[in-house]
Parts: C-alpha cells; structure tokens; sequence
C-alpha cells in the first residue's frame, strides 16, 4: 500500500495536470468567443457558437472549428470560408494557442493583415485569407510563420513590395499573392524546393523578377543617389584602410619623403655652413622614427 505522502504527491501532480489542460481550454474557449465578437456575421452562420453549455470538447461541434481530439476543448484548425464574414483580422485567435489552419477565404474581411501575425498564429501550417478586402502591405513577420504549407493572399487589395524574407518559407507548396496592387521585386524562392509560377503573381501594378520578367532599374535621378549613397561609405571605408592598414613600410617611406622635403625648404634658409650638417644628418637619420627627426628639425635654427 502506498503512504500518505506518495498519494498526496499523486494527487498534486493530477491536480496539476488538470489545472494546465482547463488552462488551455479556457484560453481556446476565449479565443473563439472573442473571434465571434468581433466578426460581422450577417448570415448567422455563427449562431451555433454557443458557450452556455461547456461539457469538455462542446467548441469541437462548432460550425468550422475541428479540434485535435473531439472531446478536448484545443482547437486544430478554424475553416470559416466563403460565410459572408466582415470585420478585421480576429486579433483574438492569438488565444488559439494550437492552431495550425486558418480558412477565412472567400468573406469580406478588410483592414491590415497584423504586423506582429507570427505571433498571432505561429503554428500555421495553413493561411488562406484569399478573397477578401485585406488591404495595406504584406507584413514580413509572415516569414516567420516557419512551418506554413499553403499560403494564400490572392485576390484581395494588397500593395508595397513582397517581403523577400518569405523566400525563407521553405515549406511552401501553395502560394499565391495574384489579384491583388503589389509591386515590385518579387522573393528569391529556390524553386527546387517552392515551385512558384508566374501564375502567383498574375494581376498585380508592377512585380518583376524569376519568374516574371527581370527587374529595370529604376530612374536615373534614383540611380544617381542609390549611387552616391553606395559610393560616399564605400570611398570612406578606402580612404581609413589606406591610411590604418598600409605596410608600415610604405608608411615610413611617406613620412621620410615628407621629411626630406621639409629640409630641402630648410637648405635655402639656413646658413651655408649648416648645410653640410643637415646634409649628413639626414643620411645617417632616416631610419630614425619620424618623431625624432622632427625634434632634431626643431633644434636646427640653433645652429
Ligand atoms: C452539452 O453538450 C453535450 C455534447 O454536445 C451534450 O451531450 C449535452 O446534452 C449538452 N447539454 C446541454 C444541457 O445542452
Ligand atoms: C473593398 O474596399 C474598397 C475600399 O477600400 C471598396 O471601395 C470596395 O467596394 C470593397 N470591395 C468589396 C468587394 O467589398
Ligand atoms: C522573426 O523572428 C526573429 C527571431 O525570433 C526576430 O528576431 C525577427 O524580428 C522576426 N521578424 C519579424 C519580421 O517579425
């Protein structure tokens, strides 16, 4: 038979356990309580969300939410495609702590995508927000969604540059970005690994690049300043290595020259008779650091 202080310790460790799921489940319930607040739902399809009764796994009935286990209120994924949905992105599914598939293609969703998305729902391996009136630019934190399969912004009202970073998307086998006012270069995507077609892209203001056509430059007024603000950091970063990382050697042959011209201004100042000093002097001292020279330049009118 177990002793008292095994059977407290077990019954710890389950109250524990049973504390961190409720957890969990009390966030997903808040997730979709807070996603059917802020959804403009003309055609009711959200009435069957109803949170009065909550048996465990009660969201898993749901109309287009599927949970990893249907009797266990964590919520897989949230397929509301093509419901007449308005409103902005539901900045409450961050509460959906184990999401991997968002659907809300096909509604009339509008605003911004959030800058910050791959906080919201870093654990997407679906993002099909297609057929909207998203509007605003594509946020680079897209790129950190690392596990995202299918990605689908296609037909929407996005403008700005593709971030490149979604090159980085290695996962990728669905992406599409077409119909919508993008402009630009397009990601860099190792095409053995993401098959993207121009296909992707078709209908935007002004993309370019594989496997569009290549990119122009832009204006000369452009090219002249992306130049010049090449060029200026470029000449700085020569001119400090010219001066810091020359041999020594050279270094002391141009302070020895500098040296010997500043005599040669002294032969026509001096006296005769010092000439032949200096003369002799500056054989036997070149090798001396240019510092002594110096000195010894400055006792001469002494003679
Ligand atoms: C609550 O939901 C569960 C599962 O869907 C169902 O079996 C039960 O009858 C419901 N209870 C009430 C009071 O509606
Ligand atoms: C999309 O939004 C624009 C304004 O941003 C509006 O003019 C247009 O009618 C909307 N389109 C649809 C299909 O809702
Ligand atoms: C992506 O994640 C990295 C590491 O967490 C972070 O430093 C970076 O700022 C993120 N990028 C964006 C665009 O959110």
């Amino acid at each position: 038979m177990p002793n008292g202080g095994d059977t407290a310790m077990d019954m710890l460790i389950i109250l524990a356990c049973f504390a961190a799921s409720s957890c969990a489940v009390r966030t997903d319930i808040d997730c979709l309580r807070s996603i059917k607040e802020s959804l403009e739902d003309p055609k009711q399809v959200l009435s069957s969300w109803d949170f009065s009764n909550n048996t465990e796994g009660f969201i898993c009935r749901f109309t287009g939410v599927e949970c990893w286990h249907p009797d266990e209120s964590r919520v897989l994924s949230i397929r509301l495609s093509e419901m007449g949905l308005g409103g902005s992105f539901p900045i409450g599914i961050r509460s959906c702590t184990s999401l991997t598939g968002l659907d809300l293609s096909g509604n009339k969703l509008t605003g911004q995508i959030p800058y910050n998305v791959a906080d919201v729902v870093p654990f997407l391996t679906t993002l099909d927000l297609s057929n909207n009136n998203l509007s605003g630019s594509i946020p680079p934190s897209i790129a950190n969604i690392s596990l995202i399969n299918v990605l689908r912004l296609d037909n929407n009202q996005f403008t700005g540059h593709i971030p490149p970073k979604l090159s980085e998307l290695n996962r990728l086998k669905e992406f599409s970005v077409a119909n919508n006012r993008l402009s630009g270069q397009v990601p860099i995507f190792c095409n053995y690994i993401v098959p993207v077609s121009a296909e992707s892209y078709a209908n935007n203001l002004g993309l370019c690049g594989a496997p569009l056509s290549p990119c122009k430059h832009k204006n000369h007024v452009d090219l002249f300043f992306s130049g010049f603000a090449v060029g200026l950091p470029v000449s700085t970063i020569l001119t400090v290595l010219l001066i810091f990382c020359l041999p020594r050697l050279s270094m002391k042959r141009y302070y020895l020259l500098m040296i010997k011209k500043i005599k040669e201004r002294q032969h026509h100042l001096i006296p005769r008779i010092s000439q032949a000093v200096v003369g002799k002097e500056s054989n036997l001292e070149e090798s001396k650091s240019f510092g002594s020279i110096l000195n010894q330049n400055n006792q001469l009118p002494s003679f």
